[in-house]
């Protein structure tokens, strides 16, 4: 049984990050969604309400559970038992943040492997800050994130 970790901020969960945890849980046996709090970014969603929309949109993917936690990321493989972190890598720009981290994480714990999906074409622009800088400023983000979501960012920057 083959346990990895999907983290990220998911603030909000885009289609790419959707694409990435339908094709992971494809391959392995549990894929946990780990929605990590980062004390350098303000974020739009709570880290309770991130949760809560990611299990909305992956509730017909039986294999895919959704958490969330404040520490090491390689902590958490290790209480949960999981050997693989995976990321989606959009553009060469990702590479050497993603490098850095995946030499750190294993540097930190050598058990834990971490796996690359790349991203597909359409979802290489993708990313959660530009979703909010769109909505932000009034535009549709209708394929951009996954229904259900749209409204959510939608009433969130009609309120702030
Ligand atoms: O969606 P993001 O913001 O690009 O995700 C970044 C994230 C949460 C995966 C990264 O910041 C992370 O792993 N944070 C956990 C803290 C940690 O373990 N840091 C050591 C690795 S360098």
């Amino acid at each position: 049984m083959t346990i990895a970790i999907y983290p990220g901020s998911f603030d909000p969960v885009t289609n790419g990050h959707l694409d990435i945890i339908q094709r992971a849980a494809s391959i392995y046996d549990e894929v946990i969604v780990t929605v990590m709090s980062n004390s350098s970014k303000k974020p739009m969603f709570s880290l309770g309400k991130r949760v809560k929309l990611i299990e909305k949109v992956t509730e017909n993917l039986p294999n895919v559970v959704v958490e969330s936690y404040s520490g090491l990321l390689v902590d958490f493989a290790d209480q949960k038992k999981a050997k693989v972190i995976i990321k989606g890598l959009r553009a060469v720009s990702d590479f050497e943040y993603e490098f850095q981290m995946a030499l750190m994480n294993r540097k930190l714990n050598p058990q834990v492997e971490t796996m690359f999906l790349m991203t597909q074409s359409q979802y290489s622009y993708l990313s959660s800050s530009v979703v909010k800088e769109v909505a932000k400023l009034g535009g549709c983000i209708k394929g951009l994130v996954p229904e259900g979501i749209e409204a959510e960012v939608v009433r969130y920057f009609n309120e702030h």
